[in-house]
């Protein structure tokens, strides 16, 4: 079906709100920006990723570890970590005429200015006060203020009396190098290895926006990957597979994924080498979805310098040193954007536009919907309720659907990208076509087509 291109994303927006997956944050209250609820399917659809990221990068590995650490932490880390200093800080300048403060960097691309990316802010600075045209993109006038740098990290304090500084973790990363030492110690890894995590991130965004793609307040899934610094080019490469495994098994096509190798400048402040995997995002085009980055030993001898705790790794034979570090990076919200966006789809059945999301069978919310064809046959209830419980033991994310008539319910299940429909009908009762009983019809959601299957056999089948 020919598709507007700048609709699709707002089409996936009004879906997510109109059948639960994603709403506004604080919505009743006009909202709070940055911030996106998820609704009882997005967070099935969200625990569906990052379940499936689990099994494929901690437990489906013998070289991998879970970790849940903290949100809060010693302000120390971020010190440490280099998150305080101006690496994590994003350029802002305001207008001393209409008092808009606004991103320096944005200011200058709007301006039509190039060469911006990896530009530091005193060299945005000195664009700013060069005398070149650069006009306030609210009012259209010019009078800057002098650009200064502004910190990502959301501070807060810790305790009644308030005195002891901390900030809402801006990356999940450091909780799993600040745990290094504690993993090795209590669990004896070989090299090399990594510890896996998924955890909230908080981040005080200048300019939130495109849905859940800039958001203040998100999850990650990030593996730190400890390796000997000799063997980084090696395991890199190897982890680099893993990655676009991990895109193919959440559906992504090849043709909307694009890995591009991020330029001298642009490098986060702990990285030698990072690859972004980009995602076609509808209406938007290309732009960031997960990270690669080589992050040497910065953050363990930054951590040991300043904790003064080792965090050596001691080889059997006595060898000591301290590891180089691989990071893979995701984000939840940018996953289950790209994850709707390749899902997304509208065809024709039975003369009509139809709308579905050809979700993966492992990340739908839900993987069966059980109907009686008439809700109100005593009998065809109470069986349909049968082969609900059994399926429910079976597979737990099964829906109860018995809201209008058949079509619709089809409908409905198709756009939340439910893959299977079973129909209890009263052939399943078997009065008239005694040769049907205890039979059901599985209706499969991206053809359409139906089958008939005995209940017996239903799980197999489904499974
Ligand atoms: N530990 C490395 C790190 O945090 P990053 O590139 O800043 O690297 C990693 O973030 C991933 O986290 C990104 O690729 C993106 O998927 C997600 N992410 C980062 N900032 C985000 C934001 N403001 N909103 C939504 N997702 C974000």
């Amino acid at each position: 079906m020919e598709e507007k291109k700048d609709d699709k994303m707002e089409k996936i927006v009004s879906l997510c709100k109109r059948r639960g997956f994603v709403f506004q944050g604080s919505d009743i209250y006009g909202g709070l920006k940055g911030t996106w609820d998820f609704g009882p399917l997005g967070v099935a659809l969200n625990n569906n990723i990052k379940q499936e990221w689990w099994k494929m990068f901690v437990d489906g590995r013998e070289d991998m570890y879970g970790l849940d650490a903290a949100i809060l932490m010693n302000e120390k880390v971020w010190e440490a970590s280099g998150h305080t200093g101006a690496g994590f800080a994003d350029p802002m300048v305001l207008c001393t005429l209409c008092e808009k403060m606004q991103r320096a960097d944005h200011v200058l691309k709007d301006n039509g200015k190039t060469g911006v990316e990896g530009m530091t802010t005193e060299q945005i600075d000195a664009k700013f006060v060069s005398g070149e045209d650069i006009m306030c993109l609210n009012c259209g006038k010019r009078a800057w203020s002098a650009v200064k740098d502004f910190n990502l990290m959301f501070e807060t304090q810790v305790g009644a009396e308030g005195k002891q500084k901390s900030y809402f973790r801006p990356e999940t990363a450091q909780g799993i190098f600040v745990n290094f030492k504690n993993v090795v110690d209590s669990m004896s890894p070989k090299m090399p290895f990594g510890i896996g995590q998924i955890g909230k991130a908080f981040r005080n965004e200048i300019a939130p926006r495109e849905f859940l793609f800039r958001v203040r307040e998100f999850e990650q899934m990030e593996v730190e990957y400890f390796v000997k610094e000799e063997n980084w080019e090696a395991e890199y490469a190897k982890l680099l597979e893993d990655i676009r495994a991990w895109h193919k098994h959440i559906g992504l096509s090849d043709e909307n994924l694009k890995e591009v190798e991020v330029e001298g400048n642009d490098l986060a402040h702990y990285s030698k080498r990072t690859i972004d995997f980009e995602y076609n995002y509808p209406g938007k085009g290309f732009d960031e979805l997960a990270g690669f980055a080589y992050r040497t030993d910065h953050d363990l001898q930054n951590h040991m310098k300043a904790s003064g705790t080792s965090m050596e790794y001691i080889e059997p034979d006595g060898t000591r040193y301290v590891p180089h570090v691989l990071e893979p990076s995701f984000g939840v919200g940018r996953a289950l954007t790209a994850v709707l966006a390749e899902a997304y789809t509208e065809d024709e059945m039975s003369g009509e536009v139809r709308t579905y999301l050809k979700l993966p069978v492992h990340l739908a919310p839900y993987r069966i919907a059980v109907s009686p064809l008439l809700k109100n046959k005593e009998q065809l209830v109470g069986k349909a309720r049968e082969v609900f419980s059994l399926l429910k033991v079976e597979f737990g994310n099964v829906a109860w659907d018995d809201n209008g008539n058949v079509g619709k319910r089809y409908r409905r299940q198709d756009e939340i990208g439910t893959p299977y429909c079973v129909v209890i009908d009263f052939d399943t009762l078997g009065e008239e076509t005694p040769d049907l009983k205890d039979t059901v019809t599985i209706r499969h959601r991206d053809t359409g087509e139906q089958e008939r299957v005995a209940i017996t056999d239903l799980i197999e089948k489904l499974k």
